[in-house]
């Protein structure tokens, strides 16, 4: 797989029943997490991975809000472009290859979970997506049971990536941001849905790793992931992201300080665009930017 563009899908659908009553009237993306909805903190993962073109699949009933949440971050704006496409019942996370067929064409893409949340990530992410390689992430957690963990052989080699298993396998999890090149589509319409009746990622995953196409690189002690599905990891996020913008005078998730960041806009642009916002504190956050940032120096 050569450098190539890569597109960028953020999967925000899903039914949110964890986070039942907080999900029953819009999705559980909308969240708050702090200071801002649960969707920036993707939506500023993707813009730091250095990715210009983004697909949000969601239900039909939630693509509105997300159409009025970005009304003025594409095109001239911001730099980028969003487009929506209708995820009708939670099929499974590969469905999402499937739905985005047309968008993806024979670019690469990067998929990651609407309610996953990273910090200190986008340097890595950015580095893969350049190297451009069929590549996942495995981080060391205390719960593996509740995600894709990766089995090792004996001489420590993985050989296989097991979704939810009953019995431990390893602490490594596999979290929710994922590179391929545009034959994932096709493995994507191939797959048969699981015992939970899901397309599931982790099966294209083991597609990948059996034809030995598949990268998996562990994230160190330095990174930060965070779930953000259940009351208390929506509660531990709200305080681990409260407690490092407090601290540091800096806002995680701010997308557009991503773009600017990422110089897909100027100064001038930034400014443009902060100026249309209503008095608040983000507004404040987002004129220290550009007025700490110039030339994009960081500050
Ligand atoms: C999904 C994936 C799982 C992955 C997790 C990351 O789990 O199936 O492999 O580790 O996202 O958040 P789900 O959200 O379906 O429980």
């Amino acid at each position: 797989m050569d450098t190539k563009n890569t597109k960028g899908i953020l999967l925000a659908g899903g039914a949110g029943s964890r986070l039942y009553p907080l999900s029953k009237v819009y999705s559980k993306q909308l969240v708050a997490v702090y200071d801002k909805p649960m969707i920036y903190y993707p939506m500023a993962t993707l813009i730091n991975a250095g990715i210009k073109e983004i697909l949000i699949i969601a239900d039909s009933n939630t693509i509105p809000f997300y159409q009025k949440l970005f009304e003025n971050s594409t095109e001239n704006n911001l730099g980028i472009t969003i487009q929506y496409a209708v995820q009708e019942k939670p099929n499974g996370i590969a469905e999402a290859f499937i739905i985005g067929k047309d968008f993806i064409g024979k670019d690469n893409v990067a998929l990651i979970l609407g309610d996953n949340i990273f910090y200190g990530c986008d340097e890595i992410f950015r580095k893969e997506i350049e190297r451009g390689y069929n590549t996942i992430f495995a981080l060391y957690v205390k719960d593996p049971e509740q995600y894709g963990v990766v089995q090792f052989s004996a001489q420590n080699i993985a050989n296989k990536i097991i979704e939810k298993p009953m019995n431990f396998v390893s602490n490594y999890a596999v979290p929710g941001f994922y590179i391929y090149d545009s034959s994932v589509v096709e493995v994507a319409t191939k797959l048969k849905p699981s015992n939970r009746g899901e397309l599931e990622i982790t099966d294209i995953n083991n597609h990948y790793l059996q034809q030995f196409n598949l990268d998996i690189i562990l994230l160190n002690k330095g990174v930060t992931w965070l779930d953000s599905g259940t009351p208390d990891s929506l509660l531990a996020a709200s305080n681990f992201i409260a407690s490092i913008e407090q601290r540091h005078n800096i806002k995680v998730g701010c997308y557009e300080e991503a773009a600017y960041r990422m110089k897909f806009i100027a100064r001038k642009q930034l400014l443009d665009y902060t100026n249309t916002l209503p008095n608040c504190a983000y507004k404040d956050y987002l004129l220290f930017v550009s007025n700490n940032m110039q030339d994009n120096l960081d500050f």
